[in-house]
């Protein structure tokens, strides 16, 4: 075992320095409390450089092997949670190169022969991100899954449709259910473009200049999957786009759980009454002992606005840099592995409490009063003949009639309708009728039956041919 390095809180980079950290700032400096989420991503980053080191034949096949075989053997005490962190860790990096050079020697401190801790990080946080993509689409996809299979089998349950928070028209609880499916469709698709410009290799790239040595770059990025090697030193170290693009993915998620979950908060209210939430998704209150709260959607809600400060505060850290690492960057991982968390919890109370709630449809056909028929009266006079412009007018006419007779539209006698307009004949009675009213809506995209059964597969056969690296 070296001397150098090895022994407790001496710093990779401590050459130049004859006075001691304080002890404030050697804490306020570490970031190894949370970047250690890298550690396995840090040794695959290892290994493979260490590979790339002996093709350029800066390391031996025997070197290699100690060094690849010391790798192997830390990696192995992470899995275990064995691995010791030491008071000088100062990040993941420092602690696996630590480990390693105890474990083999001298040898070990050959693996940083041209790379720095700036392409390291980067690297690291890419591999990390990358794994984490894929495992959050899949929560993603259970949860389009669950909305899926919901509109499935309730398309017959009617309700009221909003705009302005006012009853408007009638639509399909199905057609509610997917219009919060869609988004989460489109997101994935985001996330598979996001996923293709995240996937380059910032790997020798060194400090900021380059790597002086013959290192194969190409070859070290297909090794680690990565689709390309970056294409400048400069941008690579100092780039956090895809920390941005990802927590600017988070958040928009968040944002379209969160308007999910407002109307879910509302209709799980007495006034609407439109859901009951599973006691697995609701809390109670420890005063008030009728009360069953949807915490799980108000919390969804809540996390959205969290995800949208992380990506705000993350932009700010990166506003006005100066080129190339700085220091700043690793506010980086806090805020990247805050919203990673949070966002697969929002994913997964989500689909659990969409999955497990239960519909009231009568709740939801007593909403349904007949005002919301009146675009259908006019409907019923275009299909006549009548141009829109004049039928929207003659229907405001019978919405009127029914105030001043106080009566619904299925009360109004048929020669008082003829007074509006002589269009009107017996068949008007079909218009009093939501099923009819909902059927309408048959073009693509509408809340009628076949739209929304097309709706259902379109999204099926998107699901199951979904792949993040397809392009
Ligand atoms: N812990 C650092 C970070 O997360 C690693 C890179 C440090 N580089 C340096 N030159 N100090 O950003």
């Amino acid at each position: 075992m070296s001397a150098e390095g090895a022994s407790e809180g001496v710093k990779l980079w401590g050459g130049r320095f004859e006075g001691a950290t304080d002890p404030v700032m050697e804490k306020f400096n570490a970031s190894i409390s949370y970047d250690k989420a890298m550690w396995k991503q840090d040794i695959q980053g290892s290994v493979a450089y260490a590979r790339a080191l002996q093709k350029a034949g800066l390391l031996t096949a025997e070197e290699c092997g100690s060094i690849t075989g010391g790798l192997q053997a830390v990696k192995e005490e992470w899995a275990a949670n064995t691995f010791n962190i030491q008071p000088g860790d100062e990040d993941i990096h420092t602690a696996n190169e630590r480990r390693l050079k105890e474990l083999v020697g001298d040898v070990g401190g050959k693996v940083h022969t041209g790379r720095s801790r700036n392409d390291q990080v980067a690297t690291d946080m890419k591999l990390w991100l990358r794994d984490y993509l894929t495992h959050i689409a899949s929560h993603l996809i259970e949860l389009i899954k669950v909305l899926v299979d919901r509109a499935e089998k309730e398309k017959t349950i009617l309700m009221p449709g909003y705009t302005h928070l006012q009853r408007a028209q009638p639509i399909r609880w199905s057609h509610w259910l997917l219009s919060h499916a869609w988004p989460l469709v489109i997101d994935l698709e985001r996330l598979r473009s996001l996923y293709h410009r995240i996937n380059t290799c910032p790997l020798g790239s060194g400090a900021l200049a380059g790597n002086p040595f013959p290192v194969d770059r190409a070859t070290l990025a297909r090794e680690l999957g990565f689709r390309e090697a970056t294409k400048n030193s400069l941008f690579a170290v100092s780039d956090r786009d895809f920390v941005v693009e990802y927590m600017f993915w988070a958040s928009l998620v968040s944002v379209h759980l969160s308007r999910m979950a407002e109307d879910m908060t509302l209709y799980s209210s007495r006034e609407f009454n439109f859901v009951l939430l599973s006691d697995a998704y609701a809390t109670g209150s420890s005063l008030m002992p009728q009360k069953k709260n949807p915490d799980s959607f108000e919390l969804i809600r809540g996390k959205a606005g969290t995800l949208s400060g992380n990506l705000c505060g993350f932009l700010m850290v990166m506003k006005g840099l100066p080129s190339t690492y700085n220091k700043d960057l690793q506010e980086d991982k806090v805020k990247m592995f805050e919203t990673a968390c949070t966002l697969q919890g929002i994913l997964q109370v989500a689909a659990g409490a969409m999955a497990t709630l239960k519909v009231n449809e009568a709740a939801c056909r007593r909403a349904l009063t007949e005002e919301m028929l009146a675009t259908d009266v006019a409907y019923y006079l275009v299909k006549k003949g009548m141009p829109f412009r004049m039928a929207h007018g003659k229907a405001g006419e019978v919405v009127k009639l029914t105030e001043d007779l106080k009566c619904s539209f299925s009360q109004l006698p048929l020669d008082k309708l003829a007074t509006v307009s002589e269009l009107f004949t017996e068949d008007v009675s079909a218009v009093w009728n939501f099923e009819h009213s909902v059927e309408q809506y048959e073009a693509a995209g509408g809340t009628g039956l076949s739209s929304v059964n097309s709706q259902i597969a379109d999204a099926r056969a998107f699901l199951s041919s979904f792949s993040l690296t397809q392009q």
